[in-house]
């Protein structure tokens, strides 16, 4: 697989063509970006570290039966993924109430929420992730009501293999972003799923262990991921002295 010329490179990824048009290389970067790319710094391994996590909760995801773009790992820090048509929309559910869902709608933090909450974002930097629902994403063509459904039924499936993967190694999941592309006439989870993109909370101390470390200046980002990725037998290169 020979990688060709860069597609589109964003806050922490750079995507790269291949000699197979069918298929993209994931450049995970050490990059990391908070508040729509805000707030913006460089962690050592993080590229490293997303790039393993990525690979070992999408082959679960793919043996589940949710289909993904996953192909395979490259090196320390890309990935082969198919080449997808990517919705412009964020997938959002959440099994416990924190973030913009407190800041939106007033209500407490840390509350279990039965049954979990959906809810659809536009991919959109600018204007800044604003929240859509199904009326907009069909007026504006950005999705098909199959696709809707589609959608709404892989994200809660995620929802039930990965609460149980998470909660046999001591964590809560706690909220979670997904995406999803077009791909010979089936929807496929694209994108990634590592500590960057949901909250994952210790399950007896509630201890922040996922990008809320970055976005509050807790410090310590890089070994709260390995740390999960430790607990669930993510293998990870040593590191060198
Ligand atoms: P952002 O664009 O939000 O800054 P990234 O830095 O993670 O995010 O960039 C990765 C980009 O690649 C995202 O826009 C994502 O939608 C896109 N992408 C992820 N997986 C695929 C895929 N399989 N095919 C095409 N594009 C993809
Ligand atoms: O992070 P913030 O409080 O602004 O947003 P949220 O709506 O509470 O985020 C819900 C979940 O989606 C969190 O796990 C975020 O990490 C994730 N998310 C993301 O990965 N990318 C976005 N653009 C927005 C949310």
């Amino acid at each position: 697989m020979k990688k060709q010329s860069e597609l589109y490179s964003g806050k922490a990824k750079t995507v790269y063509t291949t000699d197979d048009p069918e298929k993209l290389i994931l450049h995970f970067r050490n990059d990391t970006s908070a508040f729509d790319g805000e707030k913006l710094q460089k962690l050592e391994r993080k590229g490293m570290v997303n790039n393993y996590f990525n690979a070992f909760i999408m082959q679960k995801l793919q043996a589940a039966g949710v289909p993904t773009h996953f192909e395979k790992l490259l090196s320390e820090d890309e990935s082969l993924v198919k080449k997808l048509d990517m919705l412009p929309i964020e997938c959002v559910v959440r099994n416990i109430s924190t973030g913009s869902l407190c800041r939106r709608l007033g209500v407490e933090e840390g509350l279990d929420l039965d049954p979990p909450t959906f809810e659809f974002f536009l991919k959109n930097d600018e204007l800044h992730d604003p929240m859509i629902n199904d009326s907009h994403i069909l007026t504006f063509k950005w999705a098909t009501q199959a696709e809707i459904d589609r959608m709404k039924e892989l994200t809660f499936k995620v929802n039930g293999l990965l609460k149980a993967l998470f909660a046999d190694a001591g964590l809560l999941l706690v909220d979670y972003k997904l995406e999803f592309g077009r791909y010979q006439g089936d929807l496929l989870l694209g994108d990634e799923f590592t500590p960057d993109g949901c909250r994952l909370w210790d399950a007896e101390t509630r201890e922040k262990l996922d990008k809320d470390r970055f976005r509050q200046g807790l410090g310590g980002v890089v070994e709260a991921y390995e740390e999960v990725a430790r607990r669930l037998g993510v293998e990870l290169p040593e590191v060198s002295a």
